[in-house]
């Protein structure tokens, strides 16, 4: 119950453990052309470059900054959190001057005040932002950013790492343009691929580019050859066939559970964790109109090494919460609920440790009320 990688689920494994065949086969083509109508669906858009990039969520990043950035551009982006400060980082590197945005870490993007720096930036023609803050567990309105973004006549980056599958994102009615999001989350599979999705604004700042994309591996022009169904495949990279095999299964239980009713239970969990933990006299950090139902941070109570708990919780109950990241290290513990840890199981198991072991550091909690608290939100007894 960290920030990720969540639990995998059996079948998931399973299709792992499934021969390893050409990554130009027909019958493995034919797989790649069925694992990206699920990520459309599962990014709710029709674009068509939509699918896994063979890497890890760090590349999605980059694979969005190294293309759609070029030497001299002006990018806003927004920073409230840890992830932000990387996107800073991607846009300075590609030769580009970052104008930051900077927010409150464990609060949300502030619409306006994005509003007002495109206004004061009109040579700006990309927004970056994260949509769910991992570090702190804050969710921005993608939706108002994207709409702020366009009437600036900007594109848009967004960081979908953690809300794919575990919260609301709607890339085509929300107009979002660049969007990438990682295996390891809420899609509950292995860690180690990121799934992007790109409109045709962004390819056509792609194609328009005057200089060459500064990586060979991530540059879209290459990689459409091999993943676009127009063309012929040519070989690009040795695909990881097996992992291919894993996120193929998680985005077909994505589709057999639905959509929204995965967005739903990630949030009907929340409200049971949150019921527990309040009952615990813990408080989440972020406000609650702008909390990720799949990642909570909670503040450590005074006096207790918030360290000594995680190592009691996973040396005792095989239970894993993360750590406070940036300037909430120590202050917090961020306990994830994503995808296939998302379960009522898991939360009774993590308020009953959490309150023991609370309880056995001197700090005084009523472990039974927080149990209780959990069992009435999730209607078991
Ligand atoms: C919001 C966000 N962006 C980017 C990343 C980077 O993904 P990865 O660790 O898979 O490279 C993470 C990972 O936790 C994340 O939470």
């Amino acid at each position: 119950m960290g920030p990720g990688p969540a639990d995998v689920h059996p079948r998931v494994l399973a299709a792992l453990a499934r021969p390893t065949i050409g990554h130009l086969d027909p019958a493995f083509v034919a797989m790649m052309d069925e694992l990206k109508t699920l990520l459309r669906g599962a990014f709710r858009t029709d674009n068509a470059l939509t699918m896994p990039v063979s890497a890890p969520g760090s590349a999605g990043m980059e694979i969005c900054f190294v293309n759609l950035v070029e030497p001299g551009d002006t990018v806003v982006v927004c920073i409230n959190g840890v992830f932000g400060t990387r996107m800073k980082e991607n846009v300075e590197r590609a030769g580009a001057t970052a104008v930051v945005v900077e927010g409150t870490w464990g609060r949300a993007v502030d619409p306006e005040q994005v509003e007002r720096t495109l206004a004061a930036h009109p040579e700006a023609r990309l927004l970056a932002f994260v949509h769910a803050e991992t570090s702190t567990g804050a969710c921005s309105d993608a939706q108002a950013l994207a709409e702020i973004a366009r009437r600036h006549d900007c594109l848009t980056i967004c960081d979908a790492v953690t809300s794919l599958g575990g919260s609301p994102l709607e890339v085509d009615a929300w107009g979002l343009d660049a969007v990438y999001s990682g295996s390891q989350k809420c899609l509950s599979c292995t860690p180690g691929l990121a799934p992007v999705t790109f409109s045709e604004r962004a390819l056509d700042k792609v194609r328009a580019r005057t200089t060459k994309v500064n990586s060979w591996f991530l540059d879209l022009n290459l990689i459409m050859g091999y993943w676009s169904g127009e063309q012929k495949r040519s070989y690009h990279h040795t695909a990881p066939v097996n992992a291919l095999y894993a996120l193929h299964e998680s985005l077909v239980m994505l589709a057999e559970e639905g959509i929204e009713r995965a967005w739903a239970r990630h949030a009907h969990h929340h409200q049971a964790l949150r019921a527990g933990l309040e009952a615990l006299g813990l408080e989440l950090i972020v406000p609650e109109a702008e909390r990720l139902p799949q990642l909570n941070a909670v503040a450590v109570p005074a006096g207790i090494d918030e360290a000594e708990v995680r190592a009691r919780l996973l040396a005792r109950y095989n239970l894993e919460l993360g750590a406070g990241l940036g300037s909430l290290a120590g202050k917090v513990w961020r306990i994830g609920l994503m995808g296939h840890s998302s379960r009522p199981e898991n939360i009774l198991l993590c308020l009953g440790a959490l309150g023991t072991e609370l309880g056995a550091l001197g700090h005084q909690t009523d472990t039974g009320a927080a149990l209780a608290a959990a069992r009435a939100v999730l209607g078991t007894d």
